[in-house]
């Protein structure tokens, strides 16, 4: 479909009064991602970035942040006086910059999350087909309360007569089932030049986008509907968090869903949280209340106990992780084994088969193949090579109060229970570190390093000491 004629304009001005919320709407997240970003997104898969409009106002400096990297425009809306208002910002933005502004103009709102690319393909076709003024995506939602109702002239016609606002509806009017999504195509010269035909005489006071169905039928322009064939999510805004969380369980629940059919194993998947851009291969189960975060990517045939969170990880292929660990930013090698209660911090490689146990943290650390560190440990700023066993309690101590240090322990080497290896410290292959040694020196290759003092055992000093005690009484 050729959508080169088509700039889109994402409303996104609004302050969202019904979230309670000081966080500007747009700005919430659901599915790991703020609602403007999704609406992007959708829009940066039909046009480019430079063809791309955002009506920003409440707070309008945070959400430029937020969105800046997207390389989208922003058209300031400095106050919010309605859907109406803010296309009018729009036509000035044109008018000022001297830029022509595009043949057909496609609307979304920045509280409608989850549209899908096809939907919108789908609606710019229908638009340009019908040779319309304005075209409007519709649904037929359960409960279509607190929507503009679109009426058209017959039942089965695709021609509209006008929107009316939910505070609006006459009670005939009220079961109206189809909802206007929000989402609109226009033929942008149609739009413009009935824009200052709109009054604020409702019950906003505002000016209503919504009321430029009406004006064009009035001016025999075509306006007409396209009820949206996919889910009713797709079309659905989110006006209260309680909505969005609704989105945010359908987002999911989609994104479990995909996985599943791609041959993952998901055990209640309505308790999973994974983000849409999360990878898993074929084979690999995932326990109930699960996280996966960001840009993590699972190999096939990994177990994933519940409670565990993942972000920003990549798992290799039979990697067992066991219940309640917390990991980020890690990378993670073939047939490894975590857990229970791991803390993998940014930067952990844990190599393949290597083994990391309870309560166990690791950061801007390197495991080697087959290295073992199974229980109460700290690996900090460290490189370990391969089957080095650090033994309970083991820990780098790599932060002078000033400085990180790394330590470094060779292939095969031995780290005793409860040993402090104070950093920056080698300790060399094969060695062998004696259980509660505090190490400060560099331990050859091939050594033994005790670093403790030795044990006094004193025989009889018990009854002595009550003999004495006795005495002073
Ligand atoms: C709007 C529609 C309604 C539709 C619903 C679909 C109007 C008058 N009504 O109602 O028919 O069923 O969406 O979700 O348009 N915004 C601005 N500037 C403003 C006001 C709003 O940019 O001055 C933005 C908001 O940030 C939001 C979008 O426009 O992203 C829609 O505004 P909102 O107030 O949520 O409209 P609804 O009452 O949901
Ligand atoms: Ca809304």
């Amino acid at each position: 479909m050729e959508t080169s004629s088509f700039g889109i304009a994402i409303m996104a001005a609004g302050k969202g009064t019904r979230l309670n919320s000081a966080r500007p709407k747009v700005l919430h997240e659901i599915g790991g991602q703020a609602l403007l970003l999704h609406v992007i997104a959708a829009a940066r898969s039909l046009v480019p970035a430079a063809q791309i409009y955002c009506i920003i106002g409440h707070q309008a400096e945070a959400v430029r942040a937020a969105a800046s990297s997207t390389g989208v425009h922003f058209v300031l809306q400095p106050e919010q006086r309605g859907t109406g208002h803010a296309m009018q910002q729009l036509r000035r933005h044109f008018a000022a910059s001297g830029q022509p502004a595009p043949e057909n103009l496609l609307v979304l709102s920045g509280d409608v999350p989850l549209i899908q690319p096809a939907t919108l393909q789908a609606l710019c076709s229908f638009h340009l087909a019908e040779r319309a003024a304005m075209t409007i995506l519709t649904a037929v939602p359960p409960n279509p309360t607190g929507y503009g109702r679109v009426l058209r002239t017959a039942d089965a016609s695709p021609e509209v007569q006008a929107i009316v606002e939910q505070k609006a509806l006459t009670p005939a009017q009220l079961s109206a089932p189809e909802i206007n999504s929000g989402i609109y195509c226009f033929r942008t010269s149609a739009l413009f030049s009935h824009l200052d035909s709109l009054s604020t005489n409702n019950a906003h006071g505002e000016l209503y986008l919504t009321d430029v169905a009406a004006l064009l039928v009035a001016h025999r322009e075509r306006v007409v509907a396209l009820r949206s064939s996919g889910p009713v999510e797709e079309v659905l805004g989110a006006n209260t968090i309680e909505e969005m969380m609704h989105l945010d369980a359908a987002m999911r629940l989609a994104t479990a869903r995909r996985l599943m059919a791609q041959g993952v194993t998901i055990f209640r998947p309505e308790t999973s949280v994974i983000d849409a851009t999360v990878q898993i291969g074929p084979d690999t189960i995932l326990q109930p209340f699960v996280q996966l975060l960001g840009n993590t990517r699972i190999g096939s045939n990994c177990r994933i106990g519940s409670y565990n969170v993942l972000e920003n990880t990549q798992l290799g292929d039979n990697v067992l992780i066991r219940p309640n660990c917390v990991i980020a930013d890690a990378i993670i090698g073939d047939d490894a084994k975590l857990g229970p209660f791991s803390h993998l911090r940014p930067g952990s490689q844990i190599g393949p088969e290597a083994h990391i146990g309870n309560f166990v943290e690791t950061k801007n650390a390197k495991v080697g193949r087959g290295s073992k560190a199974n229980h109460l440990a700290y690996l900090g700023d460290a490189t370990l090579g391969s089957n080095v066993n650090i033994g309970a309690g083991a820990i780098t101590c790599n932060y002078d109060g000033e400085k990180k240090h790394p330590t470094t322990i060779g292939s095969g080497a031995f780290i005793g229970s409860n040993s402090t290896l104070v950093a920056p410290i080698t300790i060399g292959d094969t060695a062998y570190v004696a259980a509660a040694s505090c190490i400060t020196e560099e331990v050859p290759a091939e050594s033994l390093a005790l670093g403790r003092s030795r044990q006094v055992n004193k025989p009889g000093w018990v009854s002595a000491r009550k003999q004495s005690t006795k005495r002073c009484d």
